[in-house]
């Protein structure tokens, strides 16, 4: 008899950890593992949540062992694999069950994934988890695609396992198709945004005020009982204070500083690129650990240009540190701005009709990003979900207007100090061009239509006009 009322396949570190999350929250579930030795590992392992779970050594018995009609999660590594699973599934299931890819797929494969399931009589979700091991265990926040009605039959389980926020379930259907995954991969690039800007306020502590890492971390700490309050800045106070038990040094100065990098931030910089949207803060964060990952080039250009030693210590005065709250604080709103910015475009695009204050509401607790910020902007964007930017968002023009000119000092200070903070002044940039009435566009299209006669409009008649260029200099 079929005992489960889910299956799982890939016992990785989230598959695992989803895995008892589900079977915790009472839902028996069914596993599988192409090597099944981990299989045998983790129900091993699963202690009391053993009666929940059922091992199965091969996806026959994992079908049989869930009641029809069968929702599948996949949990397995992103790209070729999931296709060799639905393959293979395919051929073993039935009308009415449900595929849910819930690993971190590019949205642009789901969309496939959709359509190659088309007209196999199998219902298709991809889903995006956020939240890394420990929400994935105990609560990560969920962001659906495909049709409503396949989510209405798996919400109940999809629900059961979401982080929850003041009792609100952080899981929501968004729309159909690749909603989820694209959400999933902008989140994933505010992510990179958000944890660029802070190391490059840890930049300005350590390098241009030459503070040591608890200093720094207990100043974190304190700016995380207010406005910057957040899993990233909690968790940024939590590294600087932890010392390595090797060296008996703060473990973060012994780490090597190349990041690493699986993808979703750079998938988040195309997409905006490729709508057309300007998401500068998210694109100089990727750009960031990429040159990061150039550590012989760095070192070479260290010793062309010459690095800061390091400077005296001295400490920044409190005036200082509130303007580097603050400047961090408008860094992210305008890299939430770009995010959201790409999301609409993509809404459009893709006749989505992604709700977003349900996106900021289901951001709130679960995922690496969540913030007291999240609840501001989910409570805005009620107010007004027409908006076409936050950044035009009442409650936002005012904290952009109290953060701003801290966000320009500090952007000022770093550069005159010869420090890098590529993501800072990307959102610098993007806010005072935003609010730049008469830009410099004008002169753009002036060198345009000199090489190449593309032509520009007037500002005083209709139609497409020409400049009286005939230097003979055009190419
Ligand atoms: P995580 O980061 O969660 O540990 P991942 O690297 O995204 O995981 O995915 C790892 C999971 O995908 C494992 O369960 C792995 O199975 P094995 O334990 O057999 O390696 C599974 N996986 C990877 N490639 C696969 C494939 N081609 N077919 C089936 N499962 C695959």
């Amino acid at each position: 008899m079929s005992k489960a009322e889910i299956g799982l396949i890939g016992l990785g570190v989230m598959g695992s950890n989803l895995a008892l999350n589900i079977a915790e929250k009472g839902y028996p579930v069914a596993v599988y593992n192409r090597t099944s030795t981990k299989t045998g590992q983790f129900f091993e392992n699963a202690g009391t949540l053993r009666e929940n779970i059922v091992p199965c050594s091969t996806l026959e018995e994992l079908v049989a062992q869930i009641k029809p009609p069968r929702p599948i999660i996949l949990m397995v590594q992103a790209g070729k694999a999931v296709d060799e699973q639905i393959a293979v599934l395919r051929d073993l299931l039935s009308e009415g069950d449900i595929i849910i890819d819930a690993g971190n797929a590019n949205f642009r494969d789901t969309i496939r994934r959709f359509e190659e399931l088309d007209d196999s009589g199998l219902t298709f979700i991809g889903m995006g988890v956020s939240g890394g091991e420990e929400g994935a265990r105990h609560g990560p926040s969920i962001m659906v695609g495909g049709k409503e009605d396949a989510y209405r039959r798996v919400e109940s389980v999809l629900t059961a396992i979401a982080a929850r926020f003041e009792g609100e379930p952080c899981c929501a259907w968004l729309g159909e198709g690749g909603a989820g995954h694209f959400v999933k991969t902008i989140h994933n690039g505010i992510e990179y945004a958000d944890m660029q800007m802070i190391a490059e306020i840890y930049g300005i502590l350590r390098d241009g005020f030459g503070m040591s890492a608890p200093e720094i971390g207990a100043i974190f700490r304190r700016w995380n009982e207010g406005r910057l309050n957040s899993y990233l800045v909690e968790i940024t106070a939590a590294v600087l204070d932890a010392d390595d038990p090797i060296s008996g040094k703060p473990v973060v100065d012994m780490i090597l500083d190349r990041a690493g990098q699986k993808g979703t931030g750079r998938w988040a910089a195309i997409e905006a690129q490729m709508m057309g949207v300007p998401a500068t803060a998210i694109e100089s964060a990727v750009a960031a650990r990429s040159l990061s990952a150039e550590k012989p080039l760095r070192e070479a250009a260290a010793s062309a240009y010459g690095s800061d030693d390091a400077p005296a210590a001295t400490t920044p005065d409190a005036r200082f540190i509130d303007d580097l709250e603050l400047a961090l604080f408008a860094g992210k709103i305008a890299a939430y701005a770009q995010g959201f910015a790409v999301m609409g475009e993509a809404s459009s695009e893709f006749k989505w009709n992604l709700p977003m204050p349900t996106i900021a509401r289901i951001w709130r607790a679960g995922c690496i990003i969540r913030s007291q910020f999240l609840g501001t902007l989910a409570q805005s964007f009620e107010a007004d979900s027409a908006a076409e930017n936050l950044l035009l968002i009442e409650d936002f023009v005012g904290m952009m207007r109290e953060a701003s000119p801290s966000l320009r000092k500090v952007v000022s200070h770093a550069a005159l100090g010869g420090l890098p903070v590529p993501a800072l002044s990307a959102a610098l940039g993007y806010f005072e061009a935003i609010r730049q009435r008469r830009g410099t566009a004008n002169l753009i299209q002036a060198q345009r239509d000199f090489f190449g006669a593309h032509g520009f409009e007037r500002i005083d008649a209709a139609g497409e006009h020409h400049g009286p260029w005939n230097s003979g200099l055009g190419g």
